[in-house]
């Protein structure tokens, strides 16, 4: 094939969001060669080329035309299901690769995986980025969010294209190279941490205003409308206020309260909880919302439970419509209860961040991290830009609950945020991303923790002394023969 007519970039993998994605480097100008095992998904995006564009783009029905027909050094990028299919799919391409050529996976990978791959890609001399991709189908074809880590050469060769595919604020295109090996790949794991974290604080929103206050899907869609104005504007407010005006085609009523009450997952928000386990990092918002997803899934046992406890008397009232309450206040205390345990969930996030920062040497930079969630990822809002500023002007900072600006609108807010907990508890409307928020906030918040009795007690059955407050050194007391002497 003649040098001029080569692709500037290839894409394999045309499901969803290798299709988006290839339109959108496409769309930008940028010659892309696509790949698929299955050819009718070639023949969709080159008629999707054609008919959205026509868009520079060719399809190619073998690995060996797929990759011959890119510019050296040749940067694709595959986009299929991690796990097996990543490995099966770079077997099939890198056959025909050269020395200096840059595979990307920009699927949502356990960042190991990405670590053995570019040690496998090293050593036939090509290079490699996992990428972090996030924004769904819109974003892929529109503007994503974009988290690439491996190998800074690589990012260099297509920096001028993921620079034009990301979506664009006003500071710049959401993409940053991230760091080496896989931390691209970690940063878009925590990414989907904070994303069920957001999600279930907002459901926690819904049920304490559906259910506490009363309010029907029409009223909730107007709050959610109004919070798209304020402080909490953002992808997932603005589209959770969609939801609830959509009618149900097949009967009466809103679509939304016929929706079987059980979350999947695919893994990403598991696999955040167990790094936080791993590296000693609360992570207790976070952890909370996967609990939540594990439960809504024993939909048949909770079915049961609702009428076992009913039976042995659980009062009607638990549950029920508060009378008398105040919903203007409600909405306004629900609304700052969320923020403020939003502030707690992101801070849980990049703390975890920052740890395996350290543990891996990655050097990650929480200011661009939070700019470049700015635009077109699940978790974009506003408030994003407050906590890229809260890293510019400390870097090193401990938590974002201690940034000077956060602190003070977390102390703010906490009035209403303990009413709205309160609330809750007392209606018996679990609001755990709510309440583990708060409780968070109020241990790290202390001075002194009941942490002294607990070492104790250690100390008492397990001899695993304790450390003193007045003076240094390890200790270590007879507490049973004393305290039985003392008597
Ligand atoms: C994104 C999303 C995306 C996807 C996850 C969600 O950033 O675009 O996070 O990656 O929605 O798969 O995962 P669950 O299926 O586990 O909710």
């Amino acid at each position: 094939m003649e040098a001029s007519t080569l692709s500037r970039i290839g894409l394999a993998g045309l499901a969803v969001m290798g299709q988006n994605l290839a339109l959108n480097i496409a769309e930008k100008g940028f010659p892309i060669s696509v790949y698929n095992r299955t050819t009718s998904k070639v023949d969709e995006t080159l008629d999707r080329a054609h008919s959205e564009g026509p868009y520079p783009l060719t399809g190619h029905r073998t690995p060996r035309d797929f990759i011959l027909s890119i510019k050296k050094p040749r940067s694709v990028i595959i986009l299929v299901k991690a796990g097996a299919p990543v490995d099966q799919t770079i077997q099939a391409l890198s056959e025909h690769m050269d020395p200096g050529d840059t595979i990307i996976d920009g699927g949502n990978e356990w960042y190991e995986n990405t670590e053995r791959r570019i040690v496998e890609a090293n050593n036939k001399g090509l290079l490699y980025l996992g990428m972090g991709v996030s924004g769904g189908e819109e974003g892929a074809r529109n503007g994503p969010s974009l988290m690439p880590g491996g190998s800074f050469e690589a990012y260099n060769n297509i920096k001028d294209i993921v620079e034009k595919v990301a979506a664009q604020v006003e500071d710049g295109p959401c993409v940053t190279y991230i760091g080496e090996g896989g931390s691209g790949n970690f940063v878009k794991m925590v990414h989907n941490g904070i994303e069920y974290g957001d999600m279930q604080l907002i459901s926690e929103a819904y049920d304490v205003l559906k259910n506490v206050g009363g309010l029907s899907n029409a009223d909730l869609a107007e709050i959610f409308d109004e919070w798209n104005k304020g402080e909490l504007e953002s992808f997932l407010i603005e589209i959770t206020a969609d939801i609830f005006k959509v009618k149900d085609e097949h009967g009466e009523g809103e679509l939304v309260d016929k929706i079987l009450d059980k979350t999947g997952m695919k893994g990403t928000g598991k696999w955040t909880v167990q790094q936080a386990a791993e590296l000693s990092v609360a992570a207790p918002t976070i952890a909370a919302s996967l609990d939540c997803r594990y439960l809504s899934g024993l939909k048949d046992e909770r079915v049961e439970a609702a009428k076992v406890l009913a039976d042995a008397g659980l009062k009607e009232e638990v549950g029920a419509v508060r009378t008398g309450i105040d919903k203007k206040r409600l909405i306004d205390d629900v609304r700052q209860a969320l923020y403020a345990s939003k502030i707690c969930s992101y801070a849980q996030g990049m703390n975890l961040l920052r740890a395996k920062s350290v543990e891996k040497n990655w050097n990650l930079n929480f200011g661009e991290l939070a700019r470049i969630w700015k635009g077109g990822c699940i978790i974009r809002a506003v408030f994003l830009d407050r906590i890229k500023k809260a890293y510019q002007r400390n870097p090193n900072l401990a938590s974002l609950v201690v940034d000077p600006e956060f602190a003070k609108e977390m102390v703010q807010r906490q009035a209403a945020w303990r009413r709205v907990v309160g609330l809750a508890v007392s209606a018996g409307i679990s609001t755990p991303g709510m309440c583990a928020s708060l409780a968070y906030f109020d241990t790290y918040r202390r001075a002194r923790l009941p942490a002294n009795l607990v070492q104790a007690q250690r100390d008492l059955f397990g001899a695993h002394t304790y450390e003193r407050v007045d003076r240094p050194g390890a200790f270590h007391t007879e507490w049973t023969k004393l305290a039985r002497k003392s008597k």
